[in-house]
């Protein structure tokens, strides 16, 4: 790598970023916006923390698990204790507590995230100096991303295809990506019956364009609402919930794990039949039905409008982090990674990578999920690349992450036009994810 700046420094200022957002009990993702403890978050962080501090590692992840549901489901927030804490939708609105399989304590959220766990614990146990004490030390928490995984195949899998759906856009993780307009607009809101609310993720400066917009944030609470009202029972939501897809970030990041869990269980001598059966399922129907043979990549799957979504954001090349295509759709995958859309023009390149086509007409590059670079993305992404030996595109693509962070600092989305102006960072600074990832980038 030809960078001038010291990685050193950059790392010291990532840990510092880790030891500020650490309350005690958990890492927030960011001082202030999120408050609480989030799933996907929580997995990204600790593989930050596998560099340097294990038990803290741990910690974060017993906390988030301590939130688990007795169906196996890990909720995408985890609330904690902080009174003062604003935050919408918090527990009162969740009311977690009318489903039978809520814990008591901790309250969370109704809904989950991509399931990140099983990667996570894989990378503690990879990096430790001491893989025998890091393996005991995860061993409490392996069934319990066993059973995650396993609710995921039993309650999110109608077709027990090998693919989870998600059921709201947070669960994606890519909450207001333009992939999920189409399904978002069966959604027709009357005012009327809509609970009332109010918006916290506004405070930033000029969040109110870099944000999703009013109407998508009343679909976003009708969904909550239609959950709280069914009482979170997965088979009744199922049946009435206009917004049920097959997302393929989701599922490559479920049979990553899937993968890791297998080479854990193996050391921790456990039976992992089911989860090579899982997997292999998934990763068949990752490429017979989420495949998209016209546009070459992958795309997410509508399953009650039985039809494909669009394929323009980098979601469409997340298989490449299970393995799931051959080397011929990888090659298909990564001349559109090299394109236009994802990488611009010599003249005018972009910072690798834009997490939705800079060509399409719903692209725009300060817009929370629908154009900016997000660190975690081209994390994954990079791990893609590197297990297709693609080791000069990784190479380019961990150059520009770095740059990024380094120039603009650890804010939690970056505008991908390199030459347009001088504001590149958006969303909050001090995001623990973008330092935590950093710092993993930064120490191999
Ligand atoms: C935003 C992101 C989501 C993330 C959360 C906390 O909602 O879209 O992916 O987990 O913030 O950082």
């Amino acid at each position: 790598m030809h960078m001038l700046h010291n990685p050193d420094l950059l790392i010291t200022k990532a840990k510092q970023i880790l030891a500020l957002n650490w309350n005690g009990h958990f890492t927030k993702p960011a001082p202030s916006l999120y408050p609480h403890q989030w799933n996907w978050d929580t997995g990204f962080i600790a593989i930050g923390y596998a560099h340097y501090d294990i038990t803290r590692a741990i910690t974060d992840l017993s906390h988030l698990f301590s939130g688990q549901w007795t169906t196996g489901m890990l909720p995408q927030i985890v609330f904690g204790q902080e009174t003062s804490a604003r935050y919408f939708p918090g527990p009162d609105f969740w009311q977690s507590w009318r489903s039978p399989h809520a814990p008591r304590q901790p309250l969370t959220s109704g809904i989950t995230m991509p399931p990140v766990h099983g990667l996570a614990l894989w990378w503690l146990v990879e990096h430790s100096e001491e893989r025998q004490a890091t393996l005991a030390l995860i061993e409490p928490l392996f069934p319990k991303v066993v059973a995650l995984h396993h609710y995921l195949y039993t309650y999110r899998d109608p077709h027990e295809e090998g693919l989870a759906y998600i059921r709201h856009p947070w669960e994606s993780g890519t909450d207001n990506s333009p992939v999920w307009d189409k399904p978002l607009s069966r959604i027709q809101i009357d005012k009327a019956h809509l609970p009332a609310y109010q918006r916290q993720d506004l405070q930033t400066h000029d969040a109110v364009h870099h944000r999703p917009t009013d109407t998508d944030y009343d679909r976003y609470v009708w969904l909550v609402d239609l959950f709280r009202h069914h009482n979170y029972d997965d088979t009744a939501i199922e049946a009435h919930c206009p917004f049920l897809v097959q997302d393929p970030l989701f599922n490559a990041i479920l049979a990553w794990s899937n993968e890791c869990l297998v080479a854990l269980g193996g050391e921790l001598g456990q039976d992992m039949r089911e989860l090579l059966e899982w997997n292999e399922l998934t990763i068949f129907s990752l490429n017979k039905k989420l495949w998209h043979p016209a546009k070459k990549r992958y795309a997410a799957y509508d399953l009650v409008a039985d039809e494909h979504l669009p394929t323009h954001s980098t979601s469409a090349f997340m298989p490449l982090i299970a393995g799931a295509p051959d080397l011929h759709q990888a090659r298909l995958l990564l001349e559109q990674l090299d394109s236009a859309a994802f990488s611009g023009t010599a003249a005018s390149p972009t910072w690798l990578y834009p997490t939705f086509s800079i060509k399409h007409s719903a692209f725009d590059p300060k817009c929370y999920w629908r154009g900016p670079v997000w660190i975690n993305i081209n994390w994954l992404l990079y791990q893609g690349l590197m297990r297709y030996g693609l080791g000069r595109h990784a190479r380019r693509l961990k150059e520009d992450t770095i740059e990024l962070l380094h120039q603009f600092g650890f804010c939690e989305y970056f505008d991908p036009r390199r030459y347009s102006d001088t504001q590149k960072g958006y969303g909050t600074t001090h995001f623990s994810w973008s330092a935590a990832l950093c710092i993993d980038l930064l120490s191999h």
